[in-house]
């Protein structure tokens, strides 16, 4: 070994004993008669003292070194002398006397510091990853994945789940998403699928006799990408037979619970965790994956403003859609520019009548204490101050406060005042940073309607089963049938999603002509689950938390990209390697491809 100690574990209990270490040159400074250097090693720091009078051959080599070099150091652990202890650093107590100094291998001037955190460009980070990977951050990032998988498999392993791998060289299995494909050389003209999620297949092993399985599964999606998306993702997948939802979801909530507080014990969370039905979700909080680290419901005021003479209100009511508001807790100081910059969010968001401001004051008080004169709002004309205060009780709001309305079909409407209330909290710094505000959404419809393709889609994927009690509507009011399917979520991320499967053959076929598969279709492409399904199913269901959103949370970062060791861009390439790239004509040959538009 080059080394019998890591930098980090010394301490003032070492003192006078020899060490051997090896790392990379994280700084040097030279105080011209003594040369420090930090030097990094994958537990952390620790300082190097390399003086001339002990010994002149280290002092040589160590006034041209540079940061990033390779070294190994010979010395001998010393307190620092009285008043240059360094508080910040676990090992600020001590320095290592250098004996001996030998240099590894050199290193060409990183293209950033690695030793602070200061801003990269998003391309640097991915095209140079491995020294964007040495950054402390990133370092204790991948550390904590690396603690989250293990915890994840010593608790399932414990509770006798098995870990079995599945094929990545499969057929399609639909999540929504397009396929990555790979291009048979014995099969000319055919393609295995990379799976999008190991969904069937863990069905299948159900019906295999497995119980309870888990993988830690790679999964493929060509999609538009966003913060908390990547092509390419890992799942903690699991499912398990003869269970109900309910079996589901305490499993999943004792997970997350012991290993948020194994993990990090400063991290707070709501325990049970909510449940919201996707309904009530949508109309409290304008979406299915609600961040709960703060309240500022949306309240429908439709009743209150019905008889309001003003063009957008009555325009709405006349249409059957709603007035609905959120209150921004004291808002009210808020300038014309950052009042039209709410107008620009719900636009954008679709409401295009916009958002209607009510200011209670710019001063906080009880509401009872308000004067008509503090009142500031282009509805104000219209709304008497009688009404405004009673908007504002039932909205719960008080002098200071700034209200937000939208008037629109309930749709548009529950989505506006949504980004709204993010764009608030966020704004305001409302959500607690320690708070890991998980929840479960459930009861989502079966099907949503694509107007586009004017046809039925899977809200979740067409393995879902439907709730038993609407089954007599899949035929007379598919949009109705509501589903067995669940989320996970976790302040504004869905984290995880599952659901009860279908396990009858008959009733899987049904789904899938609904969905507009025809008969040759289904076999063609499911003919292998519904052939395991009529052999013997065990009724099953499972959840898929992805790996990457929860090691997301639980470091604080809001990209993927940070808690992935080799991510990829934004538009799906990989910097480092430079790929995709093309294929050399004599594989293309074998493959017995063309390429039609080479660019
Ligand atoms: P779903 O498609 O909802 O369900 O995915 C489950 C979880 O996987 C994560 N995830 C992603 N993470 C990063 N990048 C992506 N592109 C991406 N897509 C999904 C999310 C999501 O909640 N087979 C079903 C699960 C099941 O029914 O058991 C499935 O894949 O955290």
């Amino acid at each position: 070994m080059f080394k019998n100690i890591k930098c980090n574990s010394l301490s003032a209990s070492n003192v006078d004993s020899s060490v051997l270490l090896a790392g990379w040159v994280h700084r040097r400074r030279d105080h011209g008669q003594l040369i420090f250097i930090d030097l990094r090693d994958d537990s952390g720091l620790v300082q190097i003292v390399v003086d001339p009078d002990k010994s002149p051959e280290s002092y040589k080599l160590a006034s041209d070194i540079r940061n990033e070099w390779v070294i190994q150091i010979s010395g001998i652990v010393k307190i620092r002398p009285e008043g240059t202890r360094n508080t910040q650093l676990q090992t600020g107590d001590i320095e290592i006397e250098t004996t001996e100094l030998k240099i590894l291998n050199e290193a060409t001037t990183p293209p950033f510091p690695v030793n602070d955190n200061s801003e990269i460009d998003d391309y640097l980070k991915l095209r140079f990853r491995p020294i964007y990977l040495r950054r402390q951050k990133m370092a204790s990032n991948l550390k904590l994945r690396h603690k989250i998988v293990k915890f994840i498999r010593d608790f399932l392993s414990a509770k006798e789940f098995l870990e079995i791998e599945t094929p990545l060289l499969i057929k399609s299995t639909p999540e929504g998403a397009r396929d990555y494909l790979v291009p048979s050389r014995v099969y000319p003209g055919s393609f295995f699928a990379l799976p999008q999620s190991p969904q069937q297949l863990k069905q299948i092993l159900m019906v295999a006799g497995i119980e309870k399985y888990f993988q830690i599964a790679r999964c493929f999606r060509d999609e538009d990408l966003r913060a908390d998306r990547q092509p390419e993702f890992t799942q903690l997948d699991l499912e398990m037979s003869f269970v109900e939802q309910e079996d589901i979801l305490n499993l999943t909530e004792e997970l997350i619970t012991e290993l948020v507080n194994s993990i990090d014990p400063s991290k707070k969370l709501i325990t049970p965790f909510p449940r919201f039905t996707y309904e009530d979700a949508m109309e409290k909080y304008g979406t299915d994956k609600p961040d709960l680290r703060y309240g500022i419901e949306l309240i429908n005021v439709t009743e209150i403003l019905e008889n309001v003479e003003f063009d957008i209100i009555t325009k709405t009511i006349k249409d059957n859609g709603v007035i609905k508001g959120i209150v921004a807790p004291k808002c009210g100081t808020y300038t014309r520019r950052q009042l039209d910059n709410l107008q620009d969010i719900a636009r954008t968001q679709g409401a295009v009548a916009g958002v209607m401001t009510i200011v209670l004051g710019s001063d906080e008080c009880e509401l009872e204490k308000l004067k008509p004169e503090d009142i500031k709002s282009p509805l104000s004309k219209h709304l008497s101050f009688e009404i405004i205060k009673k908007l504002a009780k039932e909205m719960n709001a008080k002098g200071g406060d700034l209200i937000l309305l939208i008037a629109d079909n309930n749709e548009k409407t529950n989505n506006a005042l949504g980004i709204l209330r993010q764009h608030i909290a966020s704004a305001n710094n409302l959500a607690d940073g320690n708070l890991l505000a998980m929840a479960f959404i459930t009861d989502f419809p079966l099907l949503d309607w694509d107007e586009t393709n004017k046809r039925w889609t899977s809200s979740h994927h067409p393995f879902t089963a439907p709730k038993y009690q609407d089954l007599e509507l899949l035929d007379s009011n598919p949009g109705k049938v509501m589903s067995e399917a669940y989320d996970l979520v976790c302040n504004n991320y869905e984290l995880g999603s599952g659901s009860i499967r279908i396990h009858q053959r008959k009733l899987q076929e049904k789904i899938l002509s609904i969905l507009g598969y025809n008969q040759d279709e289904i076999v063609d492409r499911f003919g292998h689950l519904l052939e395991s399904l009529e052999s013997g199913a065990p009724p099953h269901g499972g959840i898929a938390p992805g790996i990457d959103r929860i090691v997301m949370v639980l470091a604080g970062e809001d990209n993927l990209r940070e808690v992935i060791a080799f991510p990829k861009t934004q538009n799906s390439s990989d910097p480092l390697f430079g790929s995709p790239s093309e294929i050399d004509p004599v594989q293309l040959e074998e493959l017995g491809l063309t390429i039609k538009n080479q660019k």
